[in-house]
């Protein structure tokens, strides 16, 4: 299966999840545009779109984000300008001013498969912690305590991660998808 992302982060995430169900994980390492959009399943069909035009067939791309609950959901599909600018710090400091640290983070999955699109959607609740905490993962994994557990994403290995993360809940949708096509 063909992962179409320049994120090392997340093609290891693919990766160890289709070597867990006996698939391959191959890594097409480029960037494409992302269309600022207001939801995450147009900016993945935007992108799908775009690579398709370009003859791109059978592949994997994923947009993921954060919704901060205090800030209105923000930084949301802002999510990847966000990081590049405030950063973690700056994230830390907007949520100085509320007691509410909930959030969600949410990946859609696009999958174009023999000439059809389909999306598969993962969220996962929790809460942002007070400092960056964990070394693990990339992105806002240092700061984001799913719930039920009481450390980061950035704390966990990948299998780990993948048990309950947002990505592994979209990635177990695919997976039912898969087995279902090839039975
Ligand atoms: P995008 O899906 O590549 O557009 O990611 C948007 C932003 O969220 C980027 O800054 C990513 O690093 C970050 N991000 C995406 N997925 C995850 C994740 O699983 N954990 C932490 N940060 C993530």
């Amino acid at each position: 299966m063909k992962i179409i992302t320049s994120n090392p982060g997340k093609f290891n995430e693919y990766y160890a999840f289709f070597k867990e169900i006996g698939l391959e994980a191959e890594w097409i390492r480029m960037k494409y545009p992302e269309i600022q959009a207001d939801t995450t399943e147009e900016v993945v069909i935007e992108s799908m779109n775009f690579l398709t035009s370009k003859g791109y067939k059978d592949f994997i791309v994923d947009d993921s984000g954060i919704f901060i609950d205090a800030l209105n959901g923000f930084p949301g599909v802002y999510s990847s300008y966000v990081y590049k600018t405030i950063g973690l710090s700056g994230i830390l400091k907007l949520l100085n001013d509320y007691e509410n640290r909930g959030a969600k983070f949410v990946t859609v999955i696009g999958l174009e498969l023999g000439g059809n699109t389909h999306l598969f959607k993962g969220e996962v609740r929790g809460t942002i912690s007070f400092e960056p905490q964990g070394t693990g993962g990339f992105g806002y994994d240092p700061i984001f305590i799913p719930e039920g557990m009481n450390k980061t994403f950035a704390e966990m290995s990948i299998e780990e991660k993948n048990s309950i993360s947002h990505r592994g809940r979209a990635m177990n949708s695919l997976k039912e998808f898969l087995i279902k096509k090839v039975i």
